[in-house]
């Protein structure tokens, strides 16, 4: 499985990344970032610390700093200031790479035979609406996109309606939902049920593993920015698990559109695969599993 992540690390995508990174059978061949949770010089930093504390010397591609039509909003009350909630990482094993986040998109894509790479999205979709603008035809090499984001039943968590990754950028989640792409979108109504409580932060510190460890660090932080909440959702690990083990994810097609005004997911006219319900327990042993490694 050849995958790029697109990201805007952030204490979830972290985690998820560090799981990618170490499962064997997901061969990530590049990082790109994009501004988010906090903005694009922190993203790309943390996306090369990440990396170095896998191990892994993946290329990480800077993306797109700010939003296609309107300010980036950063979520710096849940991610703090440094974007991983101020849990120690070791520096990049080298810089980012001089080639952007698009452009190595479509090298990777072009190298690769049609319908072979996985897009990851864990943040705003800014990169991937710059790509289906620069390169159409590129994007249509994609496999599948697997993307947090929206909330489709659910209340929103920067809106009634609005999440954070399809509100930040509602202009560019709209132009990728139009794309005809074959995209997966997993929305708070799935990552809301899977969960991480106080045993949970200590079941991965006892594996003594140094992925495992710094996710306990992670979500422990991810616990310090909420008064007497009892446990913590994982949205973006969501999105790796969700390809290695579709078995824990329940899907159904709905007709979707974005409205731009509020960031919200509408009724529309465009057919999308969307993760309605998880097997929480399911996950919780693959993804202990994974950064155990
Ligand atoms: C999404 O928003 C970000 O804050 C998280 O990293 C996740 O990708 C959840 O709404
Ligand atoms: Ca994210």
């Amino acid at each position: 499985m050849t995958i790029i992540i697109d990201t805007d690390p952030g204490i979830d995508d972290a985690i998820a990344i560090l799981y990618a990174l170490r499962h064997p059978a997901q061969d990530v061949v590049a990082l790109t970032t994009v501004a988010g949770n906090i903005g694009l010089s922190v993203t790309t930093f943390n996306a090369g610390r990440i990396a170095a504390l896998a191990g892994v010397p993946t290329p990480v591609h800077a993306g797109a700093a700010a939003p296609l039509d309107k300010e980036a909003s950063p979520e710096l009350g849940i991610h703090g200031n440094d974007g991983l909630g101020g849990v120690h990482f070791p520096e990049p094993l080298s810089p980012p790479a001089s080639q952007d986040a698009v452009a190595a998109m479509i090298e990777i894509l072009a190298a690769h035979p049609p319908k072979t790479v996985d897009l990851f999205c864990l943040g705003p979709l800014t990169n991937l609406a710059l790509l289906l603008k620069r390169a159409p035809e590129s994007a249509q090499r994609i496999r599948r996109v697997i993307a947090m984001g929206g909330a489709v039943d659910e209340p929103g968590n920067v809106g009634p309606k609005a999440e954070f990754n399809i509100a930040h950028d509602p202009h560019a989640a709209a132009a990728v939902l139009a794309a005809n792409l074959p995209v997966t979108l997993i929305p708070l109504d799935a990552t809301r049920q899977f969960r991480a409580d106080v045993g949970y932060i200590t079941a991965l510190r006892e594996t003594g593993a140094e992925c495992a460890k710094a996710s306990a660090d992670l979500i422990d932080a991810y616990f310090a920015t909420t008064d007497g909440a009892e446990s913590r959702p994982l949205h973006d690990p969501c999105v790796p698990l969700l390809a290695r083990h579709p078995e824990l994810f329940t899907l159904e097609t709905r007709l979707l559109d974005v409205d731009l005004a509020t960031g919200a997911l509408v009724d529309g006219p465009h057919p999308i695969k969307v993760a309605m319900g998880v097997d929480a327990d399911g996950l919780r042993a693959a993804l202990l599993k994974g950064l155990s490694c």
